[in-house]
């Protein structure tokens, strides 16, 4: 998400940046890599060396001209509608406030309680994960979805609020309003024809929430001093999830949520706790955008100081059973996680990618101790508990270095505030500052694509990047558009090996229009250049889908947020082409395609709440029901070619 001026009179929450770190940026040491005419040879050469996923891209384009992407591009916006490519049907399948458990109430906006929204859809849908029924098969027509549900937005879920005042004005029944729309849902679809349907009163029907959802701490942290609190003297054990943006899926079936903006929910003097140093690195303020702390004690830093360390983790839960506790994995450290995102590798480790999204802040990935094995699903329950923690460091020979955040290596020492690997998960943006990690322009998702084994990180913006600071990989002062890096490890397809301590890197795109810097593959139509790169997705072809998320720039930008595609590999690569458009003041999340590549699901965030001055009472659209008694809602959209082929084709 991206917090603008239509917020409250709190401070900016979630990027404005609060690395204070002396590392110089990318700049200083990438030198004069990737020029333009780099970029483009970078492109002819990536289109030699693909592996299997040039052989096959190379294979489609032989009945294609340039992308494998041959659908006719939706017309730009921001415009009231959403708006899918021609042949294609976008069907509005879950909406804030809709049916998810048995004895749900019927959706009523002007009476909505915490009870009624304790069984119903969430606000702000956002990643999504599809999990085929059975568990294990590839059933493209039957399964679970998963969807986070990552924040609120109390002026536009009731009548009369102000953003500037809302957080003096919320009352406890809307706090309370608040704190069940947050979390998860998971509902059972089932598609029949082309078209999807919620099964009424399915066993696995669960809401997640920060209200009441009982989950555990496990890893190295769990149980330290530092994550007690006066209800949970354990610090095993904490009441629901947070902020919760991207995600990924492990190999054994389980669904990894990641806890973002958590600072923005806790409120008091951080001076007057023992955490002062670990807050201020995370940004937390006074004054939040939420009213949480008036009405709930832990979310009051001076009333009970170790809350705010019991957030900001990935979060594990097993959709299969209605009944599992979730598990916050501390191993994977703490920090705005954008997204968890899983690659086997070769000798059956994990590798977990997971982006800081603040300006200026770090890429991490975590690698497992033991293996993966796929006979036994209850043996890999576990696997995230033990392993490593790296930050990345670019270097200005196209290498990326791993860095490994170990108590007691290098300068993570009881001296620095580190006496164990507790500590240094707790304060893991403290600790990779120490190791010098490479500040980037708001990391966001990273994805694997599942044909080549190269990875994706997408960097949204960064308009606090100095003209001094300006480099190759993020490559603007002032960086309003994002751009998409290109991570290569040692290995194609299957045999990339993403737990390797170096990796190379290119520059994948570089988003905006032509004018301003915008890089991009051959044949570039006019609304195909994108902007603020956000959640990315691959299909089974190893195409990418690339969710935008420009905040309020939308209206600035004149094309609207949405769904752009293109190839990774041939003539076609990096070539964006506009698919699906966001109703105005949205933001797209969750692209997010079933085994066969026929549906794609995507969510859509806050309809209207980008347009600076909508409120519940006059929003910019009122999008997806467009009627004068309903406010925009937050929905989940079910993608489907029309003649029932895959997507894109
Ligand atoms: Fe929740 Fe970084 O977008
Ligand atoms: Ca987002
Ligand atoms: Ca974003
Ligand atoms: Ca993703």
């Amino acid at each position: 998400m991206t917090f603008g001026l239509h917020e409250s009179s709190a401070p900016a929450d979630d990027d404005r940046g609060v690395n204070t770190s002396t590392e110089r940026h990318f700049a200083d040491i990438a030198g004069a890599r990737l020029s333009r005419r780099a970029l483009l040879q970078g492109v002819a050469a990536s289109a030699l060396l693909a592996g299997p996923g040039g052989a096959l891209a190379q294979t489609t384009l032989s009945v294609g001209l340039g992308s494998t992407l041959t659908f006719t591009e939706v017309t730009p916006g921001p415009k009231p509608d959403h708006a899918v490519a021609p042949g294609y049907t976008a069907q509005v399948l879950a909406r804030w406030g809709d049916k998810v458990m048995k004895g749900a109430p019927a959706f009523d906006v002007t009476r909505q309680s915490a009870t009624a929204q304790a069984a119903q859809w969430g606000y702000n849908n956002d990643f999504l994960a599809f999990m085929p029924l059975p568990s294990g098969s590839k059933n493209s027509d039957h399964g679970l979805l998963w969807a986070n549900h990552e924040y609120t937005e109390l002026h536009m879920m009731f009548p009369g609020l102000d953003p500037k005042t809302m957080a003096e004005r919320a009352t406890q029944e809307m706090v309370d309003v608040e704190l069940a729309a947050h979390g998860g849902s998971i509902v059972e679809i089932r598609k029949q024809g082309n078209r999807w349907q919620i099964v009424d009163d399915s066993r696995y029907a669960r809401r997640v929430s920060l209200a009441s959802t009982n989950m555990r701490l496990s890893g190295p942290a769990a149980r330290h001093p530092r994550l007690k609190t006066s209800i949970d003297p354990t610090g095993a054990q904490v009441i629901g999830t947070l902020n919760n943006c991207g995600g990924g899926v492990t190999p054994w079936g389980t669904v990894l949520t990641a806890e973002e903006n958590f600072n923005g929910y806790f409120a008091g003097d951080i001076a007057k706790t023992s955490e002062e140093r670990n807050y201020r690195r995370y940004g937390f303020v006074a004054k939040p955008r939420y009213a949480f702390a008036r009405f709930h004690e832990r979310f009051n830093v001076e009333k009970e100081p170790n809350e705010g360390n019991r957030f900001g983790w990935v979060v594990e839960i097993d959709p299969y059973n209605p009944n599992s506790m979730p598990v916050k994995r501390t191993a994977l450290g703490r920090f705005k996680h954008e997204a968890a995102t899983v690659w086997l590798n070769p000798d059956s480790t994990l590798t977990i990618y997971s982006g800081d999204d603040e300006r200026n802040e770090y890429v991490y990935k975590f690698v497992t101790r033991g293996r993966y094995n796929s006979t036994d699903r209850a043996a890999n329950m576990n696997l995230l508990d033990e392993g490593t923690l790296y930050v990345a460091q670019f270097s200005d020979d196209g290498m990326v270095t791993w860095l490994p955040l170990i108590q007691g290596e290098g300068p993570l020492t009881a001296a620095n505030g580190f006496e164990s690997q507790a500590d240094e998960l707790i304060e893991t943006r403290r600790a990779a500052d120490l190791l010098r990690a490479t500040p980037m322009d708001r990391p966001e998702d990273i994805e694997a694509n599942p044909v080549t084994g190269r990875a994706y990180i997408a960097l949204t913006n960064n308009s606090n990047r100095k003209p001094e600071q300006v480099d190759k990989a993020n490559p603007r002062a002032n960086n309003q558009y994002g751009q998409i890096l290109e991570l290569i490890p040692p290995g194609d397809g299957e045999a990339a090996n993403h737990a390797a301590l170096q990796h190379r890197w290119e520059m994948f795109l570089v988003a905006g229009p032509l004018e301003q810097g915008g890089q991009y593959g051959a044949g570039l139509s006019p609304a195909g250049w994108t902007a603020c790169p956000d959640n990315l997705a691959f299909d089974s072809l190893g195409r990418m889908w690339i969710a935008s998320d420009q905040g309020e720039a939308q209206s600035k930008f004149s094309i609207g947020d949405g769904i752009w595609a293109c190839d990774t590999t041939g003539p076609g690569r990096a070539t964006t082409r506009f698919f699906y458009r966001t109703p105005t003041g949205g933001e797209m999340c969750g692209p997010c395609f079933t085994p066969d590549d026929r549906t794609l699901f995507v969510s859509v965030q806050h309809p209207a709440a980008d347009d600076p001055g909508s409120t519940f009472d006059k929003p910019s659209t009122r999008w997806p029901d467009f009627s004068a008694t309903m406010p925009p809602r937050p929905s989940v959209v079910a993608i489907t070619k029309n003649d029932g082929g895959i997507i894109g084709s």
